[in-house]
């Protein structure tokens, strides 16, 4: 079958269930009229870099209790609820979008509204983006790796930096950056750091238990157990977002070849970028 992405705010990627294109460009531009809230947290981050992870870790943090959130974080995503929806909720919300900064609310970068960004090896990234879109359970596409790369490298690579040029370009917001690898290997300290971002009171003990409770190992068993049936799944029946959560599986995706071009158009795309995704490369 052949692969269809959509424009679903600057990034390509799979429609929701029940939605045409038209319906998804006319949703995206409504979104330019949500009124941002001076407390509202936004979780801005490229696909399959930890959004869910972080969703959960913030949830924790803001809530002050190390329980799993009721609501997926579908549930307060712009390219997925209804601009009613989503300013009926409550604060503080907890929005979050994949979209690129200059399809957000209009309102946004005056708002002084707190930016949290997960990014992730970007070789990490495909692999990741490979899987879920190929084992999605309402998939029709059965790609092969070598098929899709040179997907990922034309339309989506070329987002990878956009964040970072916009935010920097046009806001004083402040933003906080968590690499994946550093949660991976750290988890204690860098739930602090989100912490201090945002300000609220904690003990070493509660993030201690933050970071338990949002082990991948924790996060994929609470999905089975508790959310099976309201989140996505994969074709197999395991959760499609949480499927191995490891640095590096891209050496064992990636040919010598495949790993050369991607480094080469890596470098192009990031030219002049302030962020690196050095370590494991
Ligand atoms: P993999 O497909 O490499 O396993 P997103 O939430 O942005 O869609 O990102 C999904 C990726 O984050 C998946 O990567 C998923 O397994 C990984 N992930 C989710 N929770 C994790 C956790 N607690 N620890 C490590 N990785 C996690």
């Amino acid at each position: 079958e052949v692969l269809k992405l959509y424009d679903m705010g600057g990034i390509y990627s799979q429609l929701p269930p029940r939605t045409t294109p038209r319906e998804m460009k006319a949703h995206i531009d409504a979104l330019k009229y949500l009124k941002i809230r001076p407390d509202d947290v936004f979780l801005f981050t490229y696909p399959k870099s930890g959004t869910h992870w972080l969703w959960e870790i913030v949830g924790m943090l803001l809530s002050g209790r190390s329980e799993y959130n009721k609501n997926v974080k579908e549930s307060q995503m712009l390219e997925c609820q209804d601009l009613e929806t989503l300013e009926s909720l409550p604060s503080p919300r907890l929005l979050n979008t994949h979209m690129l900064p200059d399809r957000l609310p209009d309102n946004f970068l005056s708002s002084g509204c707190e930016v949290i960004n997960i990014l992730r090896n970007p070789k990490d990234v495909a692999v990741s983006l490979f899987h879920h879109i190929r084992d999605f359970e309402n998939s029709v596409y059965n790609g092969l790796w070598s098929d899709f790369l040179p997907l990922f490298l034309g339309e989506q690579s070329k987002k990878c930096n956009t964040w970072e040029k916009i935010l920097q370009k046009q806001t004083s917001t402040p933003v906080l950056n968590i690499w994946y690898e550093d949660l991976h290997e750290n988890p204690v300290s860098e739930i602090q750091r989100v912490a201090e971002f945002l300000q609220v009171d904690y003990t070493i003990e509660d993030i201690a238990n933050i970071a338990d409770k949002c082990s991948f190992q924790n996060l994929y068993t609470t999905e089975m157990e508790i959310r099976h049936g309201v989140k996505a799944r994969t074709r197999f029946g395991t959760p499609l977002m949480f499927r191995k959560g490891v640095v590096g599986d891209w050496k064992n995706y990636f040919t010598v070849a495949q790993n050369e071009r991607f480094n080469r158009i890596y470098r192009e795309q990031m030219n002049g970028s302030q962020l690196s995704f050095g370590r494991d490369f």
